[in-house]
C-alpha cells in the first residue's frame, strides 16, 4: 500500500501552490515565444504553463504570470500587438531558450542579446526561431485573468505552422525526430524517454477519414 501525505490546498501561499504544481504537472512542453514590442523589438522567452486547447480551429494557451502590477514583456507584447509566436523548443535549443529567461530590461531584447536567429513570419509581425524545429503563428483570441490576478491565460488562434521536413512528412510529427525538451519541477528539464504503442480506442476530433494504426511502428531512436 502506497503512504499519501495530505495537503490541504486551501490557505496554500502562492511559493507552496507554484512548487507543487510544478512537481506534480510534468513533464511540461515548453513555449519558446516570441513577441514584438510597439517599437519592434523582439522579445523571446520560455512559458511551460503551456499546452493546446482547441481544434477547430487550433488554439494554443498559455499562463503567464504577472509580477505584481508589472506585466512581463511578453504579456505585455501580446495584449498591445494581439500577436505571438510559438516555437517549440528542442533538446538542441535547451541552452538559447533558458538564457532568454532572464530578466533582460523591456528595451532590450533577449533575441539580439544571445544572437539568436531568426526568419520572418507570414501572418503576424513576430518572427519565428529560425533553430526551432516547428513555429507556430498566432492571433490572441481572448485573455482570462485568473484567480487572484497573479496569473492570466492567454489563448492563441494557431494561423500558420511552420514545421520543419526533418520532423514532419507532410501527415504527421515525429516525436522523436522532434527531441522536444520537456521541463520538470525545480532546476530540471527532461527529454523523451521510453515511447510506448497502444492503439488509439477513439477517432481522433474530425477523423472521419481515420486510419486506425493498431500496428504503427514505434519511431526509433539512433
Ligand atoms: C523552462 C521555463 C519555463 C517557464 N514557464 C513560465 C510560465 O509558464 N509562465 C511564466 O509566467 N513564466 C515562466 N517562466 C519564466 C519566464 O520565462 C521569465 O519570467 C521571463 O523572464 C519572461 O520574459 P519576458 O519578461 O521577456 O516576457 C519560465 C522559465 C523557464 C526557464
Amino acid at each position: 500500500m502506497k503512504k499519501f501525505a495530505f495537503v490541504d490546498a486551501l490557505g496554500l501561499d502562492t511559493a507552496e501552490a507554484y512548487r507543487l504544481l510544478v512537481g506534480c504537472v510534468v513533464p511540461r512542453p515548453i513555449a519558446w515565444i516570441t513577441t514584438v514590442d510597439a517599437e519592434g523589438r523582439v522579445n523571446a522567452a520560455p512559458f511551460s504553463s503551456y499546452n493546446y486547447v482547441a481544434t477547430d480551429p487550433p488554439m494554443l494557451a498559455v499562463n503567464i504570470t504577472s509580477k505584481g502590477d508589472v506585466l512581463k514583456d511578453t504579456a505585455r507584447n501580446i495584449r498591445e500587438s494581439r500577436e505571438f509566436v510559438v516555437n517549440v523548443a528542442d533538446v538542441s535549443t535547451m541552452a538559447a531558450m533558458h538564457a532568454s529567461a532572464s530578466e533582460y530590461p523591456p528595451d532590450v531584447s533577449e533575441t539580439d542579446a544571445l544572437n539568436i536567429e531568426l526568419l520572418p513570419s507570414t501572418r503576424v509581425r513576430p518572427p519565428r526561431i529560425a533553430a526551432s524545429p516547428i513555429q507556430m503563428e498566432c492571433k490572441l483570441d481572448q485573455f482570462i485573468v485568473l484567480g487572484k490576478g497573479r496569473n492570466t491565460l492567454y489563448i492563441g488562434e494557431v494561423v500558420a505552422f511552420h514545421l520543419s521536413t526533418d520532423v514532419y512528412d507532410g501527415q504527421r510529427v515525429d516525436s522523436v525526430a522532434l527531441n522536444p525538451i520537456a521541463r520538470l519541477g525545480g532546476p530540471f528539464y527532461s527529454a523523451l524517454g521510453e515511447i510506448f504503442n497502444r492503439p488509439m480506442l477513439q477517432r481522433p476530433p474530425g477523423g472521419e477519414g481515420w486510419i486506425h494504426q493498431a500496428n504503427a511502428p514505434i519511431p526509433k531512436k539512433d
